[in-house]
Order: C-alpha cells, then sequence, then structure tokens
C-alpha cells in the first residue's frame, strides 16, 4: 500500500474515532492524565515556554502544559482530524484557557511552524498511528530550538497491556477476524507499533535529538463507570472496531456486546473499568 494510500486511511479511521473521543473525553483522554503529566514533568517546562503538541486529540496533554507553562507560556496543538481540533478548541473555550491554539494539519511531514520557534515538543500517544513517525520527529526537531526537549509517549508491549486484548478476544469468540490489535510491526501504524524502545529510540536519534532515554511504566488507558459504559466508548471511539462492528449483522453484535459484558464484569468485579498498560516515554534533546 502507498504511504498516500495509507494516510488516508489512517485519516479516515481517526475521523471516524474523532466524534467517540469529543463525546468521551473522560473515558480516553482524561483517563491518560497521569502520563500526561509525566510528560510534562519529563519535558522540563519552564514559566513562559512556548510548547507544540504534535496528534493533539481533545487537548492532553496541551491542558497539563499550559498549566505547567503559565498566563505567559503558549501551546500549539496540532491534529491531522479537524473534529479532534474542534473538541481541543471546545475544551479551551470552555476552561478560558487563552495560552493554547490548536490547528488542523494535512500530514506530519509539515508541521507549519517556524524553525527553532519552540522550546518542548510533546506527542502523546500519535507516533505510533503516523505513517512516518520518523519524519514528524524530525519536524519536531526541527520545530524546537537548540536545547528544547522532545518527549514522545507510546503503548508498550500489548503483551503486558493484557488489558487491551479483552475486547478483541471476546470479538474472536464470536467471529473470524483479523486481530483488532495485530501484534506490533513497525511497518504498520496502529496502538502497539512503536512498543519497542530501541525502536523508538533510534526514531528520536534519526531525526537528531541527544540524551535519547526511555521511562517504561504502567498508567491508565481508558476507563469507564461500568462495563456497559466502557463497551459503549470502544463501540463509538475505536476506529477499527467501529468499522468491523458496522459490517457485521446485528443480532451478531448484540451476542458479542453480552459477552463482553459478561467478561468484563468478571474482570473487574467492582463495576468500574479501567485499563491499564504498559507505556514508554521517551525523551530527547535537540
Ligand atoms: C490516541 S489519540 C491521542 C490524542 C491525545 N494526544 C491524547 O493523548 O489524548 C491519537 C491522535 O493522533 C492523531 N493523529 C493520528 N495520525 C496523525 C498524524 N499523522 N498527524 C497528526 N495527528 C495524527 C489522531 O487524530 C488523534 O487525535
Amino acid at each position: 500500500m502507498s504511504v498516500a494510500t495509507l494516510r488516508a486511511e489512517k485519516h479516515r479511521e481517526w475521523e471516524l474515532s474523532a466524534v467517540g473521543w469529543v463525546r468521551y473525553r473522560a473515558n480516553f483522554a482524561d483517563a491518560g492524565v497521569p502520563s500526561a503529566l509525566r510528560m510534562v514533568e519529563l519535558a522540563e517546562p519552564a514559566p513562559g515556554e512556548r510548547a507544540l503538541d504534535l496528534a493533539c486529540g481533545v487537548g492532553v496533554p496541551a491542558h497539563q502544559l499550559s498549566d505547567a507553562l503559565g498566563p505567559n507560556g503558549y501551546v500549539l496543538g496540532l491534529d491531522i482530524s479537524a473534529d479532534m481540533v474542534a473538541g481541543a478548541r471546545a475544551w479551551a473555550d470552555r476552561e478560558r484557557v487563552s495560552t493554547v491554539e490548536f490547528r488542523v494539519i494535512a500530514s506530519e511531514r509539515d508541521l507549519g511552524v517556524a524553525p527553532g520557534s519552540f522550546d518542548i515538543g510533546t506527542c502523546r500517544a500519535g507516533l505510533q498511528y503516523m505513517v512516518e513517525p520518523g519524519a514528524a520527529l524530525a519536524a519536531m526537531h526541527e520545530a524546537l530550538r537548540p536545547g528544547g526537549r522532545m518527549v514522545a509517549m507510546t503503548v508498550g508491549s500489548p503483551h503486558r497491556c493484557a488489558s487491551l486484548r479483552i475486547l478483541e478476544d471476546v470479538v474472536a469468540r464470536h467471529i473470524d477476524v483479523p486481530a483488532l490489535i495485530p501484534d506490533p510491526d513497525p511497518e504498520v501504524p496502529g496502538t502497539v507499533a512503536l512498543s519497542d524502545p530501541a525502536e523508538l529510540e533510534a526514531l528520536f536519534t534519526g531525526a537528531g535529538f541527544t540524551r535519547v532515554g526511555t521511562e517504561i511504566a504502567d498508567h491508565p488507558i481508558v476507563r469507564a463507570d461500568s462495563a456497559e459504559e466502557y463497551w459503549d466508548v470502544c463501540e463509538q471511539s475505536a476506529g477499527p472496531f467501529i468499522l468491523l462492528l458496522r459490517a457485521i449483522d446485528p443480532a451478531l453484535r448484540a451476542e458479542i456486546r453480552a459477552d463482553a459484558i459478561a467478561t468484563l464484569r468478571a474482570e473487574f468485579p467492582d463495576g468500574k473499568v479501567v485499563m491499564t498498560g504498559e507505556t514508554l516515554i521517551t525523551r530527547g534533546v535537540r
């Protein structure tokens, strides 16, 4: 598949997911706040600095960065999805945060910012979905001033993120489908595409970053108040899952939903679903 076709396919998946990400901000974006805060710490923000957040989604970690940089700081969030950007702007308006801006970009290759114009670069749960993550890091490197810090988070090993596999295992009990979360392949963008710290660090180094290192830790990834809510969130927000469920008969879909809810209730007997997983937080310096 050509880069352009793959990019268009991924773009469509994110446009499908964005409606759910905006509606279920508490389940996805806000669930990720602990890892976002750790990213911000590793970026060593100083009051008044400028941060560039690639794949900003609905505004995490732009929110946490704006808190850390204070009233004289500035955060620019970039994303390929217009709906995500609209969601991030709506959040900033609601919270009356005036030091953030959000823009749509067509590709991770061209960020549309002046070279050397930022002190901090971040990308939370974004690089692994990009067709050209190395080019994205090179563009971020160019956007940073010498001494600027770049911090990216990706999802770690699927084998240590067993919770991510729960719905996939349920679906596989009912229909024969290719894996929703396939084993990592650096050539194929997806949730666990950059789950090997050595690969991620090689991308950082290849883009020109120095003093590159990775912190590996478990953090919450998705949460919901009940098994039913978790299902609804995934059904409306997880791109590949949405496409799969749309394509099957409603009766079978209801059967899969019932199985998923029973499985989740057994896994989380106190009702609340908190899916944690291994995350890699990689940092480098321009
Ligand atoms: C898992 S979400 C993470 C959003 C946000 N950073 C967060 O942590 O809540 C991934 C985001 O990456 C964006 N994205 C995917 N491919 C991209 C690309 N090539 N360039 C910019 N953003 C991209 C998606 O639109 C989506 O908003």
